[in-house]
């Protein structure tokens, strides 16, 4: 057994990456306590090292655009860089190389997590990604964890907060829907390319990881029957207000057939619920979740489904988890 430090390196230092780093070095001394050695940042790899940045405590030194050089030799890998590449050929590095990987990327691993699992368990690693799926709601856990000893039956709810703020602003507040998609637009709330919210492509990822998650099968975005909130009008919205409904985008998944062999079904699709139903009640950007066990029941998970901070707090909880994992080997 050694006292040395866990070595972590971090691939990306935007919105999350710098709320991770600041709290790494915040919360030093919790982190040393929860892990049971101190955990040390030994380099953080950016764009552009010459930008401006927000990190207190952090050794600018840290800093570097070599992003191979910060893997090399890290116990832990913490990719938040996003997009597909570079961030899966530096996730397969670190990887060879034996690093517990952590990342918050939800479309790596809705694209490659069988082949990335694969690549793990050869190298008798970990690959961990709570923060990709409703980000500080910790609904992968409580999947794959807190349910190991039952079988869960179906998931459903509203995974993404950008598309709640607008079908909430015109719900609520009476906003029309085309402004209340402007609005979005201009407050930065959706996606560099605004698809992957309004067409339900970051919903398809995240159900399609629960799934995975929930029931082991080898399920891929193409199994999404995926409906976004663009064809909707304001007769839509006039329908339901006339009934007294809500219309939310809700992304579900539910299984039939023997538990050994489940067959999954998923869904993005805008629906109509009642104005009392808990989903309707989930209001701005805010994320809700529940998950259907045969013997525990309905389980409500509701929360922050992104914020630097937030989403920081399940990257961190997964970074702690893979350091305990450094730990318990040398
Ligand atoms: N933001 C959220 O609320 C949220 C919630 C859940 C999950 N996530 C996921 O978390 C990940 C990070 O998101 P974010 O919002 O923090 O992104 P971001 O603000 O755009 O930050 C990306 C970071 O990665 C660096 N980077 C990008 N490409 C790089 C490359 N080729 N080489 C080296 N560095 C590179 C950037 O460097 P520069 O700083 O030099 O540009 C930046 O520091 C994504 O996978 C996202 O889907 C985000």
């Amino acid at each position: 057994m050694t006292d040395a430090p866990i070595t972590v390196a971090l691939l990306g230092c935007g919105t999350v990456g710098a709320a991770v780093a600041r709290r790494a070095v915040e919360r030093a001394e919790l982190f040393a306590q929860r892990a049971g050695r101190p955990l040390t940042l030994t380099g953080i790899a950016v764009r552009d090292v010459s930008r401006a940045r927000d990190l207190p405590g952090v050794p600018s030194s840290l800093l570097t655009e070599d992003a191979e050089s910060v893997v090399d030799g890290a116990d832990v890998v913490v990719e938040l860089m996003g997009g597909m590449e570079p961030a899966r050929s530096l996730i397969e590095r670190a990887m060879a190389g034996g690093s517990q990987v952590v990342t918050a990327n939800k479309q790596l691993i809705a694209h490659h997590g069988l082949a990335l699992h694969r690549m793990a368990a050869q190298h008798g690693v970990g690959l961990d990604y709570e923060a990709a799926v409703v980000a500080a709601v910790p609904v992968l856990r409580v999947v794959r964890e807190a349910l190991a000893g039952d079988q869960v039956t179906s998931i459903s709810g509203i995974v993404n907060g950008s598309t709640n703020y607008i079908l909430d602003l015109v719900a609520r507040l009476g906003v029309p829907f085309q402004e209340a998609l402007e609005r979005a637009g201009r407050l930065g709330y959706l996606e560099a390319d605004p698809a992957e919210d309004l067409e339900g492509l970051d919903a398809a990822a995240k159900i399609v990881i629960l799934a995975r998650t929930a029931w082991g099968v080898d399920v891929t975005l193409e199994d999404v029957q995926r409906e976004g909130i663009t064809r909707l009008t304001d007769a839509d919205f006039e329908q339901a207000r006339g009934t007294g409904q809500v219309i939310k985008l809700i992304a579900s998944a539910w299984s039939s057939g023997p538990a050994a062999q489940p067959r999954v079904e998923l869904a993005v699709r805008p629906v109509m619920l009642a104005a009392d139903h808990p989903f309707a009640q989930t209001r701005e950007g805010r994320n809700a979740v529940v998950i259907e066990a045969e013997s525990a029941g309905a389980l409500r998970l509701h929360g922050a489904g992104a914020g630097g901070d937030e989403t920081a707090s399940a990257v961190l909880g997964d970074i702690v988890q893979a350091a305990r994992r450094v730990a318990a080997l040398h």
